[in-house]
């Protein structure tokens, strides 16, 4: 029996960004490959995966940078010498089958019951072969998932690599402090963590008439500050946060010239890297 995402649910932007993940790999000059966003559509159907028509434009530039981004500082991190990789709200992401993992490399993906019950027929249907040793693990963030994420194999006595990419625009606030201190607790010396922050720019789309989709599959707004940086600092982290549009210009997807008509740090939407103060550090190489 084939499961599906229902259509109220945060599952429900993990196909958006399938969607855009699709439209980059069909692109000549791609950033990277994923051709397995193209079957999770498919197996979804193109109603249930196609983003509301006010995203389609945005939605790849954007989605295109912060996959391009991560995969960048995953890859930095592990040949620096982490092996336990935790994406938090995985989504449909398929870095564990499409990135050149070190040996060693244990990759968990946390998320809902109902998205990896959609998510792993069709991998393995395709016969998706992971390039290190894959962990899903179907829990809600809300949860014990520390006692389940140490229960399946993550070793807290080692540094951890976390990555919640598109994830805290569901989570209440609360929900969301509670799950950095447990990030932190979990984080041996050396970890790292990446984040996408964008509460302001969030709350702005919260306004326009755009807004009602998000409205309808559990974006919570949380009531985070406008920068990363304080709140991780709060927890911890000492953050390197990347304007995303600089990023995208970096990245060939949007023009240099679009930056003329920007100040920087103007789009509230960041990409961000952080690490414990004191620590080895693993950043992305700055702009080119
Ligand atoms: C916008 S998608 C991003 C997915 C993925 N990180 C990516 O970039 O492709 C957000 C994901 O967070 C997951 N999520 C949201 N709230 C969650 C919760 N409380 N527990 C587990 N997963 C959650 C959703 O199911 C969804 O897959």
């Amino acid at each position: 029996m084939s499961h599906t995402i229902s259509s109220g649910s945060p599952g429900t932007t993990a196909l958006w960004v399938a969607w855009a993940r699709a439209v980059e790999h069909r692109r000549p000059d791609r950033l990277f490959h994923d051709d397995h966003a193209a079957a999770f559509l498919a197996a979804a159907g193109a109603e249930a995966s196609t983003p509301p028509a006010e995203f389609c434009a945005a939605l790849p530039v954007a989605v295109a940078t912060r996959t391009a981004f991560f995969d960048e500082h995953l890859r930095s991190v592990t040949v620096g010498g982490i092996r336990q990789v935790v994406l938090l709200g995985a989504g449909l992401d398929t870095r564990a089958f499409r990135l050149p993992w070190p040996d060693g490399t244990s990759l968990y993906e946390l998320d809902t019951p109902e998205l990896l019950a959609f998510k792993e027929p069709v991998l393995a249907r395709r016969g998706a072969a992971a390039t290190c040793r894959r962990t899903p693990l179907a829990i809600d963030l809300t949860d014990d998932w520390p006692a389940a994420l140490c229960a399946a194999g993550l070793d807290p006595a080692r540094p951890v690599a976390w990555l919640a990419e598109g994830l805290l625009p569901y989570l209440e606030v609360e929900v969301a402090d509670r799950l950095l201190t447990a990030v932190g607790r979990l984080s041996a010396p050396d970890s790292t963590l990446a984040l996408t922050y964008n509460p302001e720019a969030m709350r702005a789309l919260a306004d326009a008439p755009s807004g009602r989709h998000l409205a309808g599959v559990g974006v919570a707004h949380p009531a985070l500050p406008g920068r990363p940086e304080p709140w991780l600092a709060r927890h911890g982290w000492q953050a390197h946060a990347h304007d995303i549009i600089e990023q995208a210009v970096v990245h060939r997807r949007i023009p240099a010239a679009a930056m003329a008509h920007t100040s920087p740090g103007s789009s509230a939407s960041w990409l961000v890297t952080a690490t414990i103060p004191g620590q080895q550090s693993h950043h992305p190489p700055p702009p080119r």
